[in-house]
């Protein structure tokens, strides 16, 4: 008789991580984030080392830098970086040099992540939050892929000079092809694990980068014969995203369009506050971030919606570290936690009570099932 072999104990995977509350709502949030993430390694799930480093214009204020070199350091060592929200009226003056704001360009940059992510959808509980029509935002699902390091955000030449006592001002959309086909590769291939149908944003009417854009998008689809492409004008884009949204699976786009286009997007989600962000490079290394930024307005009064940062760490979960069980587990536990009734005061109906931001949080921890 031969002893039972003991279960194999596999040793869980460490992940490393940083942190980067930045200014406002961002450590609000962030602090919920960590809170799912403590509760996941709780459960022998994975292990996180966590540190946390100056961004933004907490950093400005600390080093004089938004992005200071240490922090620099951390995020390029780190698997992943979970990200709060930059800026404030306290750095606001758009003439100064150093700006929050060029920190997170900095970074994106550095980190190259040029992919990023933005999926919008219709929360059944929400769809009353949303300040349009129930049967129009009802079964949205979708996905902005916005390119993240090129077009106007990074173009050179851009700058002000005066002329003969005129002021002029330029700013500069560029794009190589190698930058606009590995985006619609992201795209595309994204399509692929959703309903098959990517749509292409441009400008293909005016501008000559848009027109590019639109050759390689048909160029590409040749490889992906089983997803669907269609072409749509960034101005009508902007049109159908509120009157048929249900008709999208991925969009993808230029950078300031998917800048605009995103934040339009989330309303069919009923709140900025409810949109998560991943953004990607060629490895498995993510930027993870809410897309609310910093809300100066409510700062500090428990007031913020933690749900998008939530999100967020579900997407890290999924696209950094490989465990998609767990990412759904924290998506489940969000919809519960909304379908339980609870919400944060940007989801709230006028008058009706709502949660603090941490107990927002502890909700979402309670209901998550691993
Ligand atoms: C975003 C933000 C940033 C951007 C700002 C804060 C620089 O609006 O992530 O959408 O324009 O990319
Ligand atoms: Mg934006």
């Amino acid at each position: 008789m031969t002893a039972a072999t003991p279960p194999a104990v596999t040793p869980s995977a460490t992940f490393t991580l940083t942190l980067l509350p930045g200014d406002g709502i961002g450590p609000e949030v962030i602090a919920e984030g960590l809170k799912v993430l403590r509760a996941i390694e709780h459960k022998g799930i994975a292990t996180f080392q966590v540190r946390e480093a100056l961004f933004g214009g907490a950093a400005i204020d600390a080093t004089g830098s938004a992005l200071p070199d240490q922090t620099l350091r951390l995020c390029l060592e780190s698997d992943a970086v979970l990200l709060g929200a930059v800026g404030g009226p306290k750095w606001d003056n758009p003439r100064a040099t150093v700006r929050p704001e060029q920190g997170l360009l900095s970074l994106r940059k550095q980190l190259e992540v040029f992919a990023n992510l933005r999926p919008v959808r219709a929360w059944e509980p929400l769809l009353d939050a949303t300040p349009l029509k129930r049967d129009i935002v009802s079964g949205t699902d979708l996905v902005v892929v916005r390119e993240l390091t090129g077009g106007l955000y990074f173009g050179q030449p851009r700058g002000r000079r005066e002329e003969n006592g005129t002021t002029h001002v330029v700013d500069t959309l560029t794009y190589s092809a190698p930058e606009i086909t590995r985006i619609l590769h992201v795209a595309f291939r994204l399509a692929r694990e959703r309903r098959s149908k990517v749509t292409s944003v441009d400008k293909a009417n005016v501008l000559t980068s848009s027109a590019l854009w639109r050759e390689l998008a048909i160029d590409i689809s040749k490889e992906y014969p089983d997803v669907t492409l269609d072409h749509i004008l960034v101005d009508s884009a902007a049109m159908q995203l509120i009157k048929t949204p249900t008709r999208f699976d991925v969009l993808v786009m230029e950078n300031l369009f998917g800048d605009i286009l995103s934040d339009e997007a989330s309303v069919l989600a009923g709140s900025l506050g409810m949109l998560p962000s991943a953004s990607l490079g060629e490895g498995t290394r993510g930027i993870y971030e809410p897309v609310h930024g910093s809300a100066p307005d409510i700062a500090g009064q428990s007031l913020a919606n933690p749900l998008g940062t939530i999100l967020s760490l579900a997407l890290m979960l999924r696209h950094s570290f490989e465990l998609e069980d767990t990412a759904r587990a924290v998506e489940t536990a969000v919809e519960q936690t909304l379908d339980a009734g609870y919400r944060t005061r940007d989801i709230a109906a006028a008058d009706a009570p709502f949660l603090k931001t941490h107990e927002m949080g502890d909700e979402v921890v309670r209901r998550l099932v691993l």
